[in-house]
């Protein structure tokens, strides 16, 4: 097994409220088992540029509360290619760096495994930092439950102008190709409708529901959709149930969009931050590498980076089936 002395830590892709927790822990704990530890900024394109920096405990003070990542973070395309990859490799290899943590998604971890296959000398262990959350292995990734929160705070104040007008809301919510953010902010929210990327869904189901509630004496609603849903953008969605439904005084769109990514992390998420930073270091010395140390039913589990990206993320099937029958 490798003898690690020196490693280094990045985040990739997109950010996450809670990934200064998980620097903060990965550091203090490599700290605490006399490791040198590196800072690299903006993921791979730093790696590539060489901007790796020593990292020291009062480095990672007052942080935890921070949203974003004080690495920075960037979606790297030069990576994507072996030259970019090999000269992150002759970077590593000219900081003296053992063993790296790479906190981020599915590009990020898609990422270590490529550069573990060409440059196997160089163990990788991954801290699961998405708020897609859909990533196979863990029951939550960092930023998750925060993103969830800010969405929700936002769909209740939209419910204010909703009541006050009897308008319909379709609120669109982040998730390229999960609805994870969109399910949890539609129950949370108390929301009319949500359509997400693993449902297919149509308009006639959906106006179908609206026009239960509207039966009933609701007079506004709200919908959740999730950016990767099937049926199209959210404003195409608007287009297609205004021209077959008449019981709201009138239909309006919000796009929280980026709003989602930012803010201070919840204490859930600092607390899976923390777990996930300090289990990160543990693995590494414990010799594990292309691994991702995620949480399943509270307790660490490593699951391969392969396995993390390929297989997909069980989506609760009976959440979404019950956000259906209370949205009626
Ligand atoms: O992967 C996280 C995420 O926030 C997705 O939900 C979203 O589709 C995407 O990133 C947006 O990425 P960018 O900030 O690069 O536009």
């Amino acid at each position: 097994m490798k003898e690690i002395k020196r490693i280094a830590v990045f985040t990739s892709g997109g950010d996450a409220p809670g990934m200064n927790a998980a620097i903060r822990a990965t550091v203090r704990n490599a700290l605490n088992n006399d490791l040198h530890v590196y800072g690299i900024h903006r993921g791979y394109e730093g790696m590539i540029d060489g901007t790796i920096k020593r990292l020291e405990t009062s480095d990672v003070s007052n942080i935890i509360h921070r949203g974003g990542t004080v690495l920075k973070t960037a979606r790297s395309k030069r990576f994507m290619t072996p030259e970019g990859r090999r000269q992150a490799y002759e970077n590593i290899i000219l900081h003296d760096i053992d063993a790296l943590i790479a906190i981020g998604g599915n590009g990020t971890f898609t990422g270590a495994m490529t550069f573990m296959q060409e440059y196997p000398d160089v163990p990788i262990i991954g801290i699961p930092g998405t708020i897609d959350n859909d990533l196979f292995g863990t029951d939550f990734s960092i930023g998750f439950d925060t993103a969830v929160n800010t969405a929700v705070q936002a769909v209740d104040k939209i419910r204010d102008t909703a009541d006050s007008h009897n308008r319909l809301f379709f609120v669109e919510v982040m998730g390229r190709h999960s609805g994870f953010l969109a399910l949890h902010t539609a129950i949370a929210g108390g929301a009319g409708g949500v359509l997400i990327p693993e449902e297919d869904s149509n308009i006639d189901d959906l106006v179908k529901l609206l026009k239960r509630g509207a039966k009933r004496a609701k007079l506004f609603s709200i919908v959740i959709v999730a950016e990767g849903n099937h049926m199209g953008t959210v404003y195409d969605i608007a287009r297609l149930v205004e021209e077959k439904i008449e019981v709201f005084d009138d239909i309006k769109v919000s796009v929280i969009g980026h709003l989602q990514r930012g803010g201070s992390p919840s204490s859930f998420d600092r607390v899976l931050a923390s777990v996930l930073g300090f289990g990160a270091v543990e693995a590494l010395l414990e010799g594990k590498a292309g691994m991702m140390v995620g949480l399943r039913n509270n307790r660490i589990h490593h699951t391969t980076f392969d396995e993390a990206i390929s297989k997909s993320k069980q989506f609760n099937k009976e959440l979404l089936r019950m956000a259906h029958i209370l949205a009626q």
